[in-house]
């Protein structure tokens, strides 16, 4: 089959070439501001029309049978917006655990959250921690939600971690390695992603899995976030299909 005719087919290149989807997707969720602009509303419409679209990339993602679905939803440095807006989003997160834990529950979802819990309002904090009590046990898809997240700051405080245990003398330098750091970070268990999706037209990681995406696939789109729908999800898990993963090596396609 030619590149071009692959590229108009309606299923999956994945599924055509007998490769594997992504077993993780991460997505930079953009533009909820300028979606709200655009049509003359406050930026909290933005944000809460966002809320919508993780609803449907949550449900998308379980029709794909991805495993593991990780959302970037308050970053470390969004503490440098207007207070009216960080309150905005902090009550749209309580709002989302509330609203939605029970049947995120019911439909087998695990939920982990990553990023720094201090720092937070104590009321958060018990919802998040809630949330990953309640659905710990489930084996469906879990979704990540990055939440006060930075990647570097999360590399910061597993330094601090492991440089803790060397002190007491349960950790030698010599036996760190990748699967240490890996192991000390929010992410641990979880694998690193392969698809990385940013919305907004934005070509930038903003702070985002420093760590975890050395190998990633990205995929930047030009629609706003809270037009990402259903179509949009799977053309970007489409691109990653028919993108060549060579991990520094030789292409597996070229044979
Ligand atoms: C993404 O949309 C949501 C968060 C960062 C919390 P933005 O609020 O960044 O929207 P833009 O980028 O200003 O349009
Ligand atoms: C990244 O978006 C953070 C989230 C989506 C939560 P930003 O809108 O904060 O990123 P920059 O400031 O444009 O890099
Ligand atoms: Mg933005």
């Amino acid at each position: 089959m030619s590149g071009e005719a692959k590229r108009s087919a309606p299923s999956f290149a994945c599924k055509e070439a007998g490769e594997g989807m992504p077993t993780h997707v991460a997505i930079i969720m953009d533009g909820n501001g300028r979606w709200a602009a655009q049509r003359g509303l406050p930026r909290f419409e933005g944000h809460r029309r966002g809320v919508e679209a993780i609803r449907r990339a949550v449900r998308t993602a379980g029709d794909l049978g991805i495993r593991y679905l990780t959302v970037y939803s308050f970053s470390a440095e969004n503490w440098r917006r207007p207070a009216q807006e960080v309150s905005d989003l902090m009550g749209l997160l309580k709002r989302f655990v509330r609203h939605d834990l029970a049947e995120l529950h019911a439909n087998n979802i695990r939920v982990r959250i990553i990023g720094e819990r201090e720092g937070l309002a104590s009321d958060i904090r018990l919802l998040l921690d809630e949330a990953e009590q309640l659905t710990r046990g489930n084996t469906g898809l879990t979704l990540v939600i990055a939440f006060n997240y930075g990647g570097r700051q999360e590399i910061v405080s597993a330094m601090r971690a492991l440089a803790r245990r060397v002190q007491e003398g349960t950790l030698d330098p010599a036996d760190i390695d990748m699967d240490t750091v890996g192991a000390a970070l929010d992410t641990h268990g979880i694998p690193d992603p392969d698809l990385v999706i940013r919305t907004s037209g934005e070509q930038r990681v903003s702070n985002f899995l420093t760590w975890q995406t050395a190998y990633a696939e990205f995929v930047f789109l030009p629609c706003f976030w809270p037009d990402f729908d259903e179509a949009t999800f799977r053309s970007a898990v489409d691109e990653y299909c028919r993108r060549d993963r060579r991990f520094g090596g030789l292409s597996v396609r070229a044979g």
